[in-house]
């Protein structure tokens, strides 16, 4: 049984990395401050874990929270390009000083591996597609940049202290507990709950746009395989993490009404600052270094998600 430490474990990733590495019997411990996250998220699970109420930000609390880990899964943050381009020294702290933080705590407490939560808004909005790690990175928005700058301390972290790191290029993880209810949402949890309660959901931009949008559980492996894959594969590495098919909003809109069953239109609205217009990666490096395989298709990681939606649309 190993000790995993997971930062942001009442996030939406965080607390289902806490429930996947439960059910495989290993030993679990967890920050967050609950800026974004969610005291229901972990409930269920709190007797099982060792939670600390704490913010990245504080250097001693993250020393204390990595004594005796075995692996790190850094996945707080404040997750939001709109929220960034907002309060660009707020996502810097929480993005970047909590990220390096989180890496001296870890360095100083001799962890095996790190895994972090990079961003594919690394990529910007350079025309090719898909895109692959070797592509030179091209961040738009504050977010991308402080996603994007923490990836390079997880490399340095390895080169300067061989503190064993791994970061995963997240394409538009959904899935059951994606918070819908703040106005910087991932689409997928903000369209699903307005079809399920019959509103209007709104398409920003012409609704062409298109994302590589991945279903929780393919995450949640590519973590538990980043943390077991050999160094020589995966230490100082950066790894997409997505299906490798991308659909644009409006596909994503036709199939939300074949499974919620909401016959209206969609409203529209402008086009987010700092916005792309396509994502689409390519995986083969992942199942490479990693072993990593998508085993939930969009459809079905749909599915999955408005059932859960649906069995607590009344708490919405
Ligand atoms: C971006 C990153 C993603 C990161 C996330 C954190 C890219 C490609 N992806 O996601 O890796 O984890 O930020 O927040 O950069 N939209 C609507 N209506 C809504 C809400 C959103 O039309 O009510 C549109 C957005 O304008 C965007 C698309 O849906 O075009 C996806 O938006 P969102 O779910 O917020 O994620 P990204 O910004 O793509």
């Amino acid at each position: 049984m190993a000790c995993y430490l997971i930062t942001g474990i009442a996030g939406f990733i965080g607390s289902s990395l806490a429930r996947a590495l439960l059910s495989c019997g290993e030993q679990v411990r967890g920050v967050d401050n609950f800026s974004t996250g969610k005291r229901e998220n972990i409930v269920e699970i709190l007797d099982r874990i060792d939670f600390r109420e704490a913010d990245i930000l504080d250097l001693d609390a993250m020393h204390n929270s990595c004594a005796g880990v075995d692996y790190v899964l850094h996945q707080a943050a404040i997750p939001s390009v709109p929220k960034s381009v907002l309060d660009p020294l707020g996502s810097n702290r929480a993005n970047v000083d909590g990220t390096v933080n989180v890496l001296l705590a870890a360095r100083d407490a001799k962890v095996k591996r790190v895994v972090y939560a990079a961003s594919s808004s690394a990529y910007g909005d350079t025309p090719t597609l898909p895109k692959h790690e070797a592509m030179n990175p091209d961040p738009i928005s504050p977010y991308a940049v402080a996603k994007l700058a923490s990836e390079h301390y997880m490399v340095s972290f390895y080169r300067c202290y061989q503190l064993e790191t791994v970061s995963l290029r997240y394409f538009n993880i959904f899935g059951p507990r994606q918070d819908p209810s703040s106005p910087y949402s991932g689409v997928l949890a903000k369209f699903s709950t307005a079809m399920l309660r019959g509103e209007q959901p709104t398409i920003l931009g012409d609704g062409e746009q298109s994302r590589d949008f991945t279903f929780i559980d393919n995450a949640v492996a590519a973590n538990l395989l980043a943390c077991k894959a050999p160094a020589a594969q995966a230490a100082g590495q950066v790894f997409n993490v997505a299906t490798g098919r991308r659909v644009t909003l409006h596909e994503t809109f036709k199939s939300l009404q074949g499974i919620t069953g909401y016959s209206g239109t969609p409203k529209y609205g402008p086009e987010r600052d700092g916005d792309i217009k396509h994502s689409l990666a390519d995986i083969s490096k992942a199942a490479a270094g990693l072993g990593y395989k998508p085993t939930v298709e969009f459809e079905e990681g749909l599915r999955l998600t408005v059932e859960w939606y649906r069995k607590r649309t009344s708490d919405l």
